[in-house]
């Protein structure tokens, strides 16, 4: 099982190597597309970059190339631990 924590705040649990959007919506963060055009769902991962599966093209055409911010409705998580603001 792979932890994500919100914000400082709160906790959820994710099989490794399932998606993120389903508990990241069940936390509040809004879903618009959920084909990684819209911009909707932005998180700012804080730590665990490397826990979460490689950027999809949908996010490099999106958000570029940086090591920041992820869009929820595209990324898994490989286990361990992530952070994630929104
Ligand atoms: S919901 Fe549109 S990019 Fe994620």
């Amino acid at each position: 099982m792979a932890k994500l924590v919100f914000n400082d705040d709160e906790e959820a649990e994710v099989a490794d190597g399932e998606a993120i959007k389903p508990v990241c919506e069940e936390i509040g963060i809004p879903f618009a597309c959920e084909e990684g055009v819209c911009g909707t769902c932005v998180v700012e991962v804080e730590e665990g970059m490397d826990n979460l599966t490689e950027f999809t093209q949908e996010e490099l055409d999106f958000l570029g190339e940086q090591d920041v911010e992820r869009l929820a409705c595209q990324c898994k998580v490989k286990g361990g631990c992530v952070r994630l603001k929104f």
